[in-house]
């Protein structure tokens, strides 16, 4: 099979632009060989078109092409709380977020949102995501059976609580044992599909619980796992009076062997250096949600400190408790913070993108198969074009350099401006009012 040569600029960070160099691999005219789903060849366009002789070639220029983003942290069941401003973590989980959870015990609401969720996440060219599923087993089974029919590549799992929610989000340590098995056997591992194992949080999760998890990753190759981890202060002391023999959150996890590659820890806004060491001993990677941490109140990530102590994080949006779907604003959201932040880093387009794309798919353990452009990859791409008469039209008809034409989008596309996006080579979303 010949393929395509997508003819547009492109821009990707192999490299991690936190070590060192900036890290940021473009190509103003840039030519990716597409065949069989995988990027067969890239740099610049008359390149590869050279050493590819005969293959057509799709003229993309006028927009830029990325790697489809990768959101490491989103809760399906809370698309529709999204925007409940004005609460804190626990009362909002109560008030907002967990009778809006409930609804999932009725499977054909649940599938529908479950459609409406991965539908948004391909229209704002995330083709990778880490998922909270649903406390209801059926609920779950319709997010991945969802993610599997739009070709979305999907790490997800059923959420696990045994205490402190509302009753009917709870199941015991057997039922979550039984029910959890039953989904690994029949989704993990089935074509783009992962599983995770999900308990909600230490603070809704008994010990028993806790030892079903650590059963379940051993009895199971290569599941991943994911969490929550010290994301506000007052959700901190209660975790503290339930778990009096651990030193602090971070250990409760790791007791149960809850940690390591392939374990994605949401927030980590008040971690103490203790917990920052063994988060990084362990390679165990931090989901920071900006927007999230915002809008709940939670606080300001110390993005320094885990640098510092080299802990791998990478973005999440956290639907519902983040503003929405789109990873280029997540982005941008993390770049203000840090910048308000007494301590802040200094983020540029490069480091965004790289926080977008490639250190999530470290985090899933994916980055074999995607979150960047090189050849041997996955056609996992994001086509990025803006609309006419846009601020973002106006800006980039001077945009000089990658950079500034990266930060440029980073600042003003949105998801109108996301006009294709493909997986594996196929487009699975195209923007039907095109710019
Ligand atoms: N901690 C436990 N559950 C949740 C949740 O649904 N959202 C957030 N942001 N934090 C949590
Ligand atoms: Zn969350």
């Amino acid at each position: 099979m010949k393929g395509e040569i997508l003819r547009a600029p492109f821009f990707h960070t192999p490299e991690n632009p936190f070590h060192g160099q900036d890290g940021l691999a473009a190509s103003e005219d840039g030519g990716l060989l597409i065949r069989n789903g995988r990027i067969a060849d890239s740099g610049e366009f008359l390149e590869v078109l050279a050493r590819n002789p005969g293959v057509p070639t799709v003229d993309m220029r006028g927009g830029f092409l990325l790697p489809g983003f990768v959101d490491t942290h989103t809760h399906f069941p809370q698309l529709r709380v999204l925007g409940s401003l004005g609460r804190s973590l626990l009362d909002w989980l109560e008030e907002c977020a967990l009778p809006e959870e409930a609804r999932m015990a009725g499977i054909a609401y649940a599938a529908s949102v479950a459609r409406q969720f991965v539908d948004s996440l391909l229209r704002h060219g995330t083709t990778t995501a880490m998922v909270f599923g649903a406390h209801f087993p059926a609920a779950t089974a319709a997010l991945f059976e969802a993610a599997e029919s739009a070709g979305l590549r999907m790490t997800a799992g059923l959420v696990l609580s045994d205490r402190c929610l509302r009753p009917d989000l709870h199941a015991d340590a057997e039922t979550a044992y039984r029910e959890s098995t039953a989904l690994i056997r029949r989704f993990h591992q089935r074509g783009r599909l992962l599983y995770a194992v999900t308990p909600r949080f230490a603070l809704s999760a008994s010990e028993a619980i806790l030892e079903v998890c650590q059963t379940l990753r051993r009895e199971h190759a290569d599941l991943r796992f994911q969490t929550h981890l010290n994301e506000s202060p007052a959700e901190i002391a209660q975790v503290r009076k339930r778990f009096p023999w651990a030193s602090d959150y971070f250990g409760i996890y790791q007791r149960f062997d809850l940690c390591g590659a392939g374990a994605v820890m949401a927030h980590d806004v008040h971690p103490c250096d203790a917990e920052l060491e063994q988060l990084a001993a362990t390679g165990t990677t931090v989901a920071h949600c900006p927007s999230s941490n915002a809008a709940l109140g939670s606080g300001i990530f110390p993005m320094a400190r885990h640098l510092r102590a080299r802990v791998p994080f990478a973005l999440g949006t956290d639907v519902g408790g983040g503003i929405g779907f789109g990873m280029l604003k997540e982005a941008l959201q993390a770049y203000l913070m840090q910048r308000v932040a007494p301590e802040g880093e200094m983020l540029d387009g490069a480091r965004l993108l790289y926080l977008a794309t490639k250190a999530g798919a470290k985090a899933l353990q994916l980055e074999e198969e995607t979150g960047d452009l090189a050849p041997g990859k996955s056609a996992d791409l994001v086509y990025l074009r803006p609309r006419p008469a846009t601020p973002l039209a106006a800006v980039l008809e001077t945009a000089q350099t990658p950079q500034r034409i990266l930060e440029a989008l980073f600042t003003l596309a949105d998801a109108g401006s996301v006009q294709e996006v493909r997986l594996a080579g196929s487009v699975v979303f195209r923007n039907a009012s095109p710019g």
